[in-house]
């Protein structure tokens, strides 16, 4: 597979996501239809989850099309589950946009997440296999804990990479693992598939979560569509803030602290001196090479299928979430090291 292939997996996603919606559209004329609808297609989004799901049942020797309807459920119930984060992590940009509470206020914004997650189970009932309605309505109570967890670990003096995995396993990899698992039960893989997708999927979404952490404070916004920084401004417990308050100098622990707990008021030299302390402290090594670990376990727990097209895809999509962030931490730290060499 190569980056063209995956746009096109993208674009074929998109038009058969993109009928439900219409249909929809025209089926009922509710102001909620247009704006919360209109919203997902216009801004677009990687369509990971939805690739996933469908890439999983062919691997396993069924089709795609069965898969369809599980797909699509799970994208936009992804897509609900970003509209309350934004409304919860303060964001106003996301895909290059004004996000979905920036654009119609936080009110508004619940209650489009709803009417999502509502037409998200709508699509799912379709699929007509009870544990796979099961399985991906639990990924919904699992973003929800994920997202409750991270509440009280951003008020706690200390949080432990155990409690971060758990968060990230919860609000993230739980859409990934609904995915893979629920696409390699649709097409009709066996219990020891089912479980490998399983595996799969956790690894693959931790990983994007670590990698998630890393672009807040390394990314390219032209490129991420998010905004820098927000996780700092929000006191967010990330990979990078548990390693390098184990790994910095006294001072250096308290000024991270500081800044966590919103002692202080920040302005964007902060966020500047925090990316340098996370260089420092190896922080962005240590979670670049923890989610390469992530990601070569995922592609180890599907390498023993037999090998198809959709397996080697499924191969170069874990590995293009990895090869993403990259280029972007790399400018970052030559850039910082420029910064330092010239103060
Ligand atoms: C964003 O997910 C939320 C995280 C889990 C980090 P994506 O990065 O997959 O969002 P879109 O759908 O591509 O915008
Ligand atoms: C991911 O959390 C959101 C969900 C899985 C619901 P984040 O808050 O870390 O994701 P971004 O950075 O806003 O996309
Ligand atoms: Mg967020
Ligand atoms: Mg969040």
């Amino acid at each position: 597979m190569n980056g063209q292939q995956f746009q096109d997996e993208v674009q074929y996603f998109n038009c058969q996501m993109g009928e439900v919606i219409e249909q929809k559209m025209q089926r009922c004329s509710n102001e909620i239809i247009h704006d919360a609808l209109s919203y997902i297609q216009d801004t677009g989004g990687k369509r990971l989850r939805p690739i996933l799901c469908l890439l999983s049942a062919e691997a396993v020797g069924g089709s795609r099309e069965k898969a369809m309807t599980t797909a699509i459920a799970i994208e936009l119930l992804h897509n609900a589950s970003l509209v309350h984060d934004d409304i919860i992590d303060d964001n106003y940009v996301r895909r290059k946009s004004p996000s979905n509470p920036a654009m119609y206020g936080e009110k508004k914004a619940i209650v489009i997440g709803d009417f999502l997650f509502g037409i998200s189970c709508e699509m799912l009932a379709k699929c007509g296999v009870p544990e796979v309605v099961g399985l991906v309505s639990s990924a919904v109570s699992d973003i929800a804990m994920g997202e409750y967890l991270e509440f009280s670990l951003r008020t706690l003096q200390e949080t432990t990479e155990q409690s971060y995995l758990e968060v990230a396993t919860l609000k993230t990899a739980s859409t990934f693992m609904a995915s893979a698992e629920a696409g390699a039960m649709l097409g009709g893989g066996s219990e020891a598939e089912i479980d490998n997708f399983r595996n799969y999927g956790k690894n693959v979404g931790i990983a994007f979560q670590i990698q998630d952490d890393i672009l807040d404070i390394c990314g390219d916004p032209a490129k991420t569509g998010k905004p820098v920084g927000l996780d700092i401004k929000n006191g967010e417990r990330t990979i990078l803030v548990i390693h390098a308050l184990n790994h910095s100098e006294r001072s250096e622990r308290e000024y991270i602290s500081e800044i966590m707990t919103g002692k202080r008021e920040l302005d964007s030299f902060d966020i500047d001196r925090m990316r340098e302390l996370f260089i420092k402290a190896g922080s962005i090594d240590y979670a670049l090479q923890l989610s390469n670990k992530l990601v070569m376990g995922a592609k180890s727990s599907i390498a023993g299928l037999k090998e198809s097209e959709a397996k080697s895809k499924l191969q170069y999509i874990t590995d293009l979430t990895a090869e993403r962030i990259k280029n972007q931490v790399l400018d970052v730290i030559i850039q910082s090291a420029n910064h330092l060499y010239t103060h």
